[in-house]
């Protein structure tokens, strides 16, 4: 068995310098856009996403982890773009975001407004440098375009601050949610399967896999914002409560949202419990189940 607090660190640490040699240099006349670009990219965050990415590429046989980095390093800077653009003051109005100040309070709405959609668009540049092969490359990017846009992650957020301060139907909730969050996790579980030369039934159950523990994802997200801190989070807490936001936890409780977690996170285990592997993804999932932060 590996020793996954060392394993998951380690593999952090790859993350983040990959991540870090493909952000642009900070010069030219639109220097400010790249700082704040940069700046909402490499300000620390669990870089879960690229570490299912790798989970799943790994679980699957995929050896060439130099080729997966800038599909790795494109869906973090996706995800990223989506925390620039949820933080605004016409979103959920947040100052805080992974400790520091969140990218607009940093730099400005205007320059918030424009690093989240440059990040975005970088995110397509950076999978085009990978050493996969072509069709491969224009799969990923297939992917990441439908789970990001308005048929994904920017759809979920359409509905969320349309609905914000009234109550959703459950079916709306849960469409919420699996765009949102769910939208982008899915993806990341895909492009592990894809770079690593899987099929497509493969890479469904995958995207199946990844949609549970988006779900997951989002739910503990919304217990924590509820019972913890700003300091444990690095962002707001209450932020949901303040935001007058119909959460799962206040649509069905602390409780049975606890079991909600639990339940989906047991769903997309038995998707990968039928590889062989270290075990790494299988204790990732378990260990989010009641992450803190
Ligand atoms: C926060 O995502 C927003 C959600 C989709 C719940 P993360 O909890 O992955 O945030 P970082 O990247 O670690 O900051
Ligand atoms: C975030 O939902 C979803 C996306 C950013 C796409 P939240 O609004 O709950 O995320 P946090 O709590 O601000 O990180
Ligand atoms: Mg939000
Ligand atoms: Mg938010
Ligand atoms: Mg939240």
């Amino acid at each position: 068995m590996i020793d996954f607090d060392k394993e998951l660190l380690e593999r952090t640490d790859r993350i983040n310098s990959a991540i870090a040699s493909f952000l642009p240099d900070e010069t030219g006349p639109q220097t400010k856009i790249l700082k704040a670009c940069n700046y909402s990219v490499r300000n620390g965050g669990k870089r879960m996403r690229p570490l299912f990415m790798e989970s799943v590429y790994r679980l699957l046989g995929g050896t060439d982890l130099q080729a997966v980095y800038p599909l790795m390093a494109a869906m973090e800077i996706m995800h990223s773009s989506s925390l620039v653009h949820d933080d605004l003051p016409c979103m959920d109005n947040d100052r805080l975001r992974r400790g520091k100040p969140s990218t607009w309070a940093e730099f400005g709405v205007d320059m918030g407004t424009l690093a989240g959609d440059g990040l975005m668009i970088y995110a397509f540049e950076t999978i085009c440098r990978s050493s996969l092969p072509e069709d491969i490359r224009l799969k990923a990017v297939s992917i990441l375009a439908e789970k990001s846009g308005i048929f994904g992650m920017v759809g979920g957020q359409t509905v969320d601050v349309e609905l914000t301060g009234s109550i959703p139907d459950p079916d709306t909730l849960k469409f919420i949610y699996e765009k949102k969050t769910g939208a982008l996790i899915e993806a990341s579980f895909m492009m592990g399967a894809l770079a690593a030369g899987a099929d497509e039934e493969t890479i469904s159950s995958f995207e199946a896999a990844g949609l549970d523990i988006g779900m997951a994802f989002q739910i503990r997200d919304d217990i924590l914002d509820v019972i913890s801190s700003t300091e444990e989070l690095g962002k707001s807490a209450h932020a949901d409560d303040r935001n007058l936001k119909m959460t799962w936890v206040s649509f069905y409780g602390l409780e049975q949202s606890e079991k909600d977690v639990k339940r989906y996170t047991d769903r997309a285990i038995s998707v990968i419990d039928g590889y062989p592997d270290d075990g790494f993804l299988r204790e990732l999932l378990l260990r989010l189940v009641d992450r803190k932060y």
